[in-house]
């Protein structure tokens, strides 16, 4: 099984980035635990991260005949992309939905996502281990299907 992470915009600077809510891990430091979950669940795990709403709609058009599920972390695009939202149905590869903070607990304009309604789940609020939590999800989903 060959799946995909995408991060979004700002979600290079975790680590840095309001540590308060984001936490003191970084990017990186969550990607390698990710790959010794992806090891135990026997599947094949890629990362992009991309500030740019056009490169990660470019990723996921890529995506077509050599991933069978996408992890997402779209940022701040999560709540503005209908592109996204396209991009992703487009191509019809399964989706979660991951965000460190839990979004339903914050400032009105978060409580709105453009992706969340087709997701195949959407995992929020646990810092880095909503990664681990999505990765399990999905692959627990798909090996179903
Ligand atoms: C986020 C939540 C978004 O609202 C925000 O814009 C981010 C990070 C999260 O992981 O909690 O960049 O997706």
């Amino acid at each position: 099984m060959n799946l995909l992470l995408i991060n979004g915009p700002n979600l290079n600077l975790v680590g840095k980035r309001e540590p308060s809510i984001y936490g003191a891990q970084t990017l990186d430091d969550i990607q390698k635990d990710l790959l010794i979950t992806a090891k135990e669940l026997d599947v094949k795990l890629k990362f992009f991260q991309s500030n740019s709403e056009g490169q990660m709609i470019d990723c996921i058009q890529k995506c077509v005949g050599s991933t069978d599920g996408i992890l997402i972390n779209a940022g701040a695009y999560t709540h503005t992309s209908i592109a996204l939202r396209d991009a992703l149905l487009g191509v019809a590869i399964p989706y979660v939905e991951i965000h460190l903070s839990n979004i339903y607990t914050r400032e009105e304009f978060r409580q709105k996502s453009f992706l969340a309604d087709k997701a195949m789940g959407l995992v929020c609020g646990f810092g880095p281990i909503s990664y681990e939590l999505a990765l399990r999800g999905i692959v627990s989903q798909l090996i179903k299907d």
